[in-house]
């Protein structure tokens, strides 16, 4: 439970910061395994620790399957996050993790409306009683939001994303910590990533959409981009000014990719 304080500390002074000299927001990187693992999770720990004890000014995060959650959370420098959770906070739901599971588990963040729980049923209503569930477990999420291929066709990226801000994020919340993750469906797996104009543009659009439901925190808040980002894709998109980092699938389950990233960001 030390390390889950610490963690806490970690989540709450970046949900906190104020805003540093020039609009700069606390700076994250967050792994996503999926249904995945590394092959040796302790010496991937051991390697993203030690380069995220030389760069304080990154917060790292790490989302593995629930059953290595408590190897994450026992680790110094990394945070743990939780991929998914349910809207109750128990029953008889086989199969499923709840927000307090997860939260006595080590996690301090949770994934909420990825597109792949979507893809399998997640509606922004379902999404926003996720939200309501990991806030009551004092978990953190992480709201990810991103429009389809047919929405870039019909010119409509930046109505499509504050569309699903507003519906996701409840009213008379004005406080709620959340970090958002902007995440276009079309780049998740593909190889593919906007240019980063369309990513500024795109998170312009979330920026602005967020004072209507999260007023006292939207300024703050820190939004990440996701889908296909490697190394040198972060290079490109580091100078966004609206993204202060990565939600990373595929490439986070490199430990050299993931410390080449986190380097990028500390640039
Ligand atoms: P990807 O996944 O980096 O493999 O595209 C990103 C995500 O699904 O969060």
């Amino acid at each position: 439970m030390v390390g889950a304080r610490r963690a806490d500390r970690q989540v709450a002074s970046m949900i906190a910061a104020p805003l540093r000299v020039g609009g700069l927001r606390r700076r994250m990187l967050v792994g996503n395994w999926k249904m995945n693992r590394p092959p040796d999770v302790s010496e991937y720990l051991q390697r993203l620790s030690s380069r995220a004890a030389r760069l304080p000014s990154i917060s790292v995060a790490i989302a593995p399957p629930a059953t290595l959650l408590a190897q994450i959370s026992g680790s110094d420098e990394i945070l743990a996050a939780g991929q998914d959770c349910h809207k109750s906070a128990s029953g008889p739901f086989t199969g499923s993790v709840s927000a307090p599971l997860l939260r006595q588990a080590g996690a301090s963040l949770v994934l909420i409306g990825h597109s792949e729980r979507r893809a399998e049923g997640d509606t922004d209503q379902i999404v926003r009683s996720k939200l309501e569930s990991a806030w009551a477990a004092g978990l953190t999420p992480i709201l990810c939001v991103g429009e389809t291929r047919a929405d870039v066709a019909r010119g409509m990226v930046g109505s499509r994303v504050a569309e699903q801000v507003l519906a996701c994020l409840p009213v008379g919340r004005p406080l709620a910590p959340v970090i958002v993750a902007y995440e276009p469906v079309w780049a998740i797996g593909t190889g593919r990533t906007p240019t980063p104009d369309e990513v500024a543009a795109a998170a312009a659009a979330i920026r602005r959409a967020l004072p209507q439901r999260i007023s006292a925190n939207a300024e703050r808040t820190t939004i990440l981009y996701g889908g296909s980002v490697t190394p040198a894709s972060a290079l490109a998109l580091r100078e966004v000014s609206d993204i202060d980092g990565f939600l990373v699938g595929n490439a986070s389950l490199c430990a050299t990719d993931m410390v080449s990233i986190m380097e990028a960001i500390a640039l």
